[in-house]
């Protein structure tokens, strides 16, 4: 099941089928503009802090009764669309037996990077055994929700090999790009291998009922289009590809993509994920029809007093009506930040609800 090609089950309605979010991913007309954040389960919620205290990162994403009541804090406080699975980008690495640790307060940090063709090797595909903790909470999960759709996700090829070239966060992302211009054969190699990798973990989820997924190529916005539609699309556009067939919506998002939106979208997602620094409208243009879009309040706004979140979140929802009357799902322009008030979370979903209602 590694390769892209297996024979695929046709789409399954889930109990989700009818809500307002993947009515959104699908254009369908809406009650009100669906609303979920990205990072909505973590940091910011003094319930987290409590389950995970003693636990490491790594060590919580293995525990599927855990896993579950992470994922639906969120959904029990905030009243969100959609519930986001709780996990992260290096968990498929660390599956198929990649040393990476989550060091807090730093991020993915990877013991022995890769930065040659031997070291590729290590990168073997994803198989479901590998995961077998993530069928079990997606299960467990989807039974909770009910008619909550649940979102799988996956980092993208570009920003996972950023963190193993690398071997952890990186500004400048230096030495990813002297492979990607300076060796691309070796490069192309190892985009292959993520995206068999990512594949892998995005159908486990769907397989055990996540209802869309997205895909996160947090920072691939580093790049210029040409060299993005050179040496990274082609992975992304597999990884895509490769889900097609349960016909979920796939959500393609990425931080300071302003450039790339249209790329982003013709790599075959569902739906565009837009940061802060375009307005909906504008971007709709630049993605083009047929796509739904995800965003896009500055994360920041939260921390102003409520009358300015209000402001700023009737702008984005003003710049979404260029859309028509569906096909946006609201959401910040990247993650929740481990300070935000988690009560003006709370109030921007009401807002968000009230103020688009039809
Ligand atoms: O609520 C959700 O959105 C689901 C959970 C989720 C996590 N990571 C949990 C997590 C998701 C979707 C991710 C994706 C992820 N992980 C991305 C892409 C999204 C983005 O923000 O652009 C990236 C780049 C990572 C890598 C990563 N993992 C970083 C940069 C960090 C933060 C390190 C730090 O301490 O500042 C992590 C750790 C992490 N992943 C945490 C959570 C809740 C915090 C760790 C903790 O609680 O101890």
């Amino acid at each position: 099941m590694s390769e892209t090609t297996a024979a695929q089950p046709s789409v399954r309605r889930t109990a989700a089928h009818d809500s307002a979010f993947l009515r959104a991913c699908r254009h369908e007309p809406v009650p009100h503009t669906p609303v979920w954040f990205m990072r909505q389960a973590g940091r910011s919620l003094p319930e987290y802090h409590k389950v995970r205290e003693g636990i490491p990162m790594l060590e919580s994403c293995m525990r599927p009764e855990l896993v579950k009541e992470i994922t639906l804090q969120p959904v029990r406080r905030h009243k969100v669309d959609a519930a986001i699975f709780f996990s992260d980008i290096v968990v498929p690495l660390k599956a198929v037996g990649i040393d990476v640790e989550i060091k807090p307060g730093v991020g993915p940090v990877i013991a022995d990077p890769i930065r040659t063709r031997a070291d590729l090797q290590r990168l073997r595909p994803l198989e479901p055994e590998d995961v077998g903790y993530v069928t079990e909470a997606v299960g467990l999960l989807v039974d909770e929700l009910g008619d909550t759709p649940l979102i799988g996700f996956a980092g993208a090829p570009f920003t996972l090999a950023s963190y193993l070239i690398e071997g952890g966060p990186s500004k400048g992302h230096e030495r990813t790009k002297a492979m990607m211009y300076g060796e691309p054969e070796l490069w192309a190699e190892l985009v292959d291998r993520l995206a068999v990798i990512t594949a892998g973990f995005l159908k486990v989820q769907i397989e055990a009922g996540a209802s869309a997924i997205q895909l996160f190529d947090s920072w691939v916005g580093s790049l210029a289009p040409d060299d993005y539609r050179r040496s990274v699309m082609a992975g992304s556009a597999k990884v895509f590809d490769a889900v097609a067939g349960y016909g979920v919506p796939r959500i393609h998002f990425g931080v300071g993509t302003g450039e790339l939106l249209g790329l982003m979208g013709e790599a075959g997602a569902d739906v565009v994920g837009v940061d802060w620094r375009v307005p909906l409208d504008v971007a709709a243009g630049r993605v083009g029809l047929g796509k739904a879009l995800q965003g896009n309040l500055d994360p920041a706004v939260l921390f102003a007093p409520t009358s300015v979140v209000e402001t700023k979140a009737r702008e984005v929802l003003h710049a979404a009506s260029a859309l028509g009357t569906s096909g946006h799902i609201f959401n910040l322009g990247h993650g929740v930040s481990p300070s935000m008030d988690p009560d003006a979370l709370t109030r921007l979903v009401a807002f968000v609800h009230e103020a688009s209602a039809r």
